[in-house]
């Protein structure tokens, strides 16, 4: 059953209004905005009948401080007065209101409206439910499409395994850090960053076979070709996501294929940024980028231990990266070694 607000100071509208409706609905009656949004602070309804004219707190009040709630703005509102005139009708329309009933009430008409309106909000909620799992399905193949893409460029580069894995899983226990200790990073720009870490190495795709399986140092031109890896990640990501995903996201993801490697100094590539030029999405994954490398066993180099790699990291503070995001990567090393110790 469809549960009712009937927000009026006057007692005989009120009991008017409950007695019609309370056949066919659950009611609330209250005589105050004051009572309504106490009532909303522990109570959800369907729709609320909200009378325009009322001491204290007027309708239009109550209805901005309703739609403050997030988790109570979407309950429509039908307005109640007894003013009969198309301004105040038109000022309750461009207020948000869904519908406008004039007082004294007309039985059936108040009965109708009241319907069609409940029906109508059940069919927008059915296509936002209908939508959102579409949505939620479509980003599932999305992901799983990246997740694709990425392993397949990881089984065409021999040397590094695991590691698009594995710097996703850093990138994530770097993240929590960060959301503690950095209150200007939001929770959600920083789930945002870990969904984009996967994609950082996409552009190797575009890399010949012959330089990402090669077993030895690279010439400066197999080198020069290895760097283009990181423009072209961000050209491939940006033509997957954009249009499906929403657009900060792409930017992020755009940002941390394309400035991985950049370097806090300037020496980095592929543009040479230096310092907080370098979006701070990418200078996350460049520390998580550059742990794993460290800690891994390459075919050029033997896995550094914890604490050398920590040291390295620790000393290219201000020379490769931002030293305050690097100081807090330093805190995460519990966790770190507890998640390579539990994966290798
Ligand atoms: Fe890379």
């Amino acid at each position: 059953m469809y549960h009712i607000l009937i927000v009026d100071d006057d007692k005989t509208n009120l009991s008017a209004a409950k007695n019609a409706l309370s056949d066919a609905y659950k009611i609330t009656a209250v005589t105050s905005g004051e009572q309504a949004l106490k009532f909303l602070k522990n109570n959800v309804c369907d729709l609320i009948l909200l009378d325009i004219n009322m001491p204290d707190m007027d309708g239009f009040e109550v209805m901005d401080r309703i739609r403050a709630n997030p988790e109570r703005a979407d309950i429509p509102i039908i307005f109640l007065t007894a003013d009969n005139d198309p301004q105040t009708e038109s000022r309750c329309l461009e207020k948000g209101a869904m519908d406008f009933i004039a007082k004294p009430f007309v039985l059936n008409v108040m009965l109708s409206r009241i319907s069609r309106l409940l029906e109508l909000e059940a069919l927008r909620k059915d296509l936002a439910g209908q939508l959102e799992e579409r949505t939620r399905h479509i980003k599932h193949i999305q992901e799983m499409m990246i997740m694709g893409m990425a392993s397949m460029v990881e089984s065409r580069d021999l040397s590094t395994g695991g590691h698009i894995k594995r710097t996703s899983m850093v990138v994530e226990i770097f993240a929590a850090r960060l959301s503690r200790e950095n209150p200007n990073l939001s929770k959600s720009f920083l789930e945002k960053v870990i969904r984009a870490a996967p994609m950082h190495d996409l552009g190797k795709i575009a890399v010949d076979d012959v330089i990402l399986r090669k077993q030895a140092k690279f010439t400066p031109e197999e080198y020069t070709e290895m760097k283009k890896h990181s423009a072209e990640g961000a050209r491939i990501v940006k033509q997957i996501l954009e249009g499906i995903e929403e657009e900060e996201f792409v930017k992020i993801a755009v940002n941390v294929a394309h400035y991985h490697h950049e370097k806090w100094d300037g020496s980095g590539y592929p543009e040479g940024l230096s310092g907080e030029e370098i979006p701070i999405e990418a200078r996350i994954m460049a520390l998580a980028d550059v742990f794993d490398a460290l800690i891994s066993k390459r075919c050029y180099k033997e896995a550094f231990p914890y604490t050398e790699a920590f040291e390295i990291i620790e000393n290219s503070f201000g020379t490769h990266f931002d030293p305050q995001l690097g100081k807090i990567f330093l805190e995460c090393r519990p966790q770190l070694e507890e998640l390579y110790q539990n994966i290798t």
